[in-house]
């Protein structure tokens, strides 16, 4: 039996085929808007595991599932014997039996890799503590909406090292952008990671200068500064202060620079609603594009 084909980082897939499943996206957001029916997961079913909450990508998964024709199954550690102790190597095996594809949410990403490890169909990683690549595949895809091509362009993050940033990092080098991480000393991405872009011939670096990072940027990030799989009291925001998005950062990226966003955002915190609330924000978008993205990566998973 030939492996199942697994969407759980965007480092672990090459250029081409994630250039792929984005074209794919597009197409598919296409057809939708052309209200062309196209139903290829017809009797096949999504089991979704949430060991953290969501609204974006729990609801987008399942309207995806069922505008592709199939349906979702969603699963709760405290509905399920994952909360009693059941393993997920033994989970794996029986929702393996059941559905066709799974999706998990998790706070350890060693858990997305053991389902993956014990699974006989696709895992899609919904977010883990350390990437979040569904709404990576949905950022590029708005980032050409609005900018054009991405490769050349500068993309600045701007706040916590965090499972966003990592999964920026693995974009940057897949699709070929600069990106400049304004981060706290204390709360960079991952060391190894960013050896990684670096080996991988990656234009990524990281400083506590913002307005060096942010200077000439193209789409200026922000995410929460306090993740899912932190504690708020492990969060020091003082630190996190001065990499606030607001106008005046705004006003260090290009004339025609986006704002991002994965969502939910804090505003007064990481952003100002100046910012995320004003004429260059694009996240209502790049929320949007999380039901368009993870079509297309369902159809390249299932190979429809
Ligand atoms: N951006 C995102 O993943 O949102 P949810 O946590 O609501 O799924
Ligand atoms: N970094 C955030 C992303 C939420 C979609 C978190 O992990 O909570």
């Amino acid at each position: 039996m030939s492996e199942p084909r697994h969407f759980l980082d965007i480092d672990a897939l090459d250029s081409a085929t994630l250039r792929g499943i984005l074209e794919h996206a597009v197409e598919i957001k296409r057809r939708l808007g052309a209200g062309e029916r196209w139903r290829p997961l017809d009797g096949r079913t999504l089991g979704m595991i949430f060991e953290a909450p969501s609204t974006r990508t729990r609801v987008s998964f399942e309207v995806g599932m069922s505008q592709l024709g199939g349906h979702t199954v969603m699963l709760s550690p405290a509905d399920t014997h994952l909360g009693r102790g059941e393993s997920i190597a033994d989970t794996a095996r029986v929702l393996s039996r059941y559905v066709d594809v799974l999706m998990i949410r998790t706070t350890s990403h060693d858990k997305l890799l053991e389902l993956a490890r014990h699974a006989s169909v696709p895992v899609i990683n919904g977010l883990t503590d350390r990437t979040h690549p569904c709404q990576l595949m949905a950022d590029v895809m708005t980032f050409e909406e609005h900018l054009g091509p991405i490769a050349g362009k500068a993309v600045a993050w701007a706040g916590d090292g965090n499972n966003m940033a990592v999964s920026w990092i693995h974009a940057a080098v897949r699709f070929g952008f600069r990106l400049r991480l304004a981060c706290p000393d204390a709360l960079r991405p991952p060391a190894e990671v960013l050896a990684w872009a670096v080996e991988s011939g990656g234009d990524v670096a990281v400083s506590d200068d913002v307005e060096a990072m942010v200077s000439g940027a193209d789409c200026i990030c922000a995410d929460t500064w306090v993740s899912m799989s932190t504690e708020r009291g492990d969060v020091n925001e003082r630190l996190l202060e001065p990499y606030r998005v607001d106008d005046r950062m705004m006003g260090l990226g290009k004339p025609d620079a986006i704002f991002m966003h994965c969502l939910p955002a804090y505003r007064g915190r990481e952003v100002t609603a100046s910012v995320i609330d004003g004429p260059r924000s694009v996240v209502w978008d790049e929320a949007e594009n999380r039901l368009h993205a993870q079509k297309g990566i369902l159809a390249w998973c299932l190979g429809v």
